[in-house]
């Protein structure tokens, strides 16, 4: 048993209505359910998952694009991002792996870095802002750790699938944040600087404060894949 992780870098056939993903799969560097080998399993398939397979609806997630996201944060502050992208997670760092009594517990840390263009009006702390520019967030270590329930299921095609049914996050920045924010308030580059070197100065705090939708809108886009591969993959395929 568990001779292969079927990776499913997929060729997707398909004809007269009839999808079948084929897989193609890549040696499991171990065979069972320890700490060890599910640290190691999940290093390895993780840039391959990342990268997606449009064909089944799994999308890419490094890079990641963001066309267009509302943003509404503490303060009455609001902020749209747009032509956005993400880069970063393939080279996610596994700490650990783990799994008991159907809870699959793991933690990584990252370097993420989301480049994009946005515009945002309202108050951050003492200032008014009204901006429109281009900005670029980079993350050192963030550490993200996740609690996955994982429970066997029938899927739709009748056979043994698997599906997260709870699940828990949590992150903290373990290296620190940094921002460079093109024209915060607009036609007043002096005041966007003193702005834009306060968050940098105070970046835990900034990071705390308004971080938050960010990292759960990039998890619920590794949990969207997650279910869509689950949905798709026969659980017979991924042990
Ligand atoms: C992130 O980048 C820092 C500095 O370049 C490096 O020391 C660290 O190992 C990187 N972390 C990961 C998870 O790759
Ligand atoms: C997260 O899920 C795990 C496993 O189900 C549980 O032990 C833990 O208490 C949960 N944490 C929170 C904050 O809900």
């Amino acid at each position: 048993m568990l001779k292969y992780f079927y990776l499913y870098s997929a060729v997707l056939f398909l004809t007269d209505f009839t999808v079948s993903v084929k897989t193609a799969y890549l040696k499991k560097p171990c065979e069972d359910f320890s700490e060890e080998c599910l640290t190691k399993t999940l290093q390895m398939g993780l840039p391959i998952f990342v990268e997606g397979i449009r064909e089944i609806g799994l999308e890419s997630l490094d890079p990641y694009r963001i066309e267009k996201l509302n943003l509404k944060m503490p303060g009455d502050m609001n902020i749209e991002f747009k032509h956005g992208v993400a880069r970063g997670l393939k080279k996610c760092r596994v700490d650990f792996a783990r799994y008991k009594d159907h809870v699959f517990e793991t933690q990584f840390h990252c370097n993420l870095t989301i480049k994009g263009h946005y515009r945002s009006v309202g108050r951050f702390l003492m200032f008014a802002i009204d901006g429109d520019g281009k900005s670029i967030i980079k993350c050192s270590n963030i550490r993200l750790h996740a609690f996955l329930t994982i429970k066997p299921m029938t899927g739709k095609d009748g056979m043994s699938h698997l599906e997260v049914t709870s699940s828990n996050f949590t992150h903290c920045y373990d290296g620190r944040v940094t921002y460079s924010v093109t024209n915060l308030l607009k036609g007043n580059p002096e005041i966007s600087n003193a702005v834009v070197n306060f968050m940098n100065e105070n970046w835990r705090m900034v990071a705390e404060d308004f971080g938050d939708p960010i990292v759960h809108y990039g998890i619920s886009a590794v949990m969207k894949n997650l279910k869509k591969f689950f949905e798709v993959v026969p659980l017979e395929e991924i042990i």
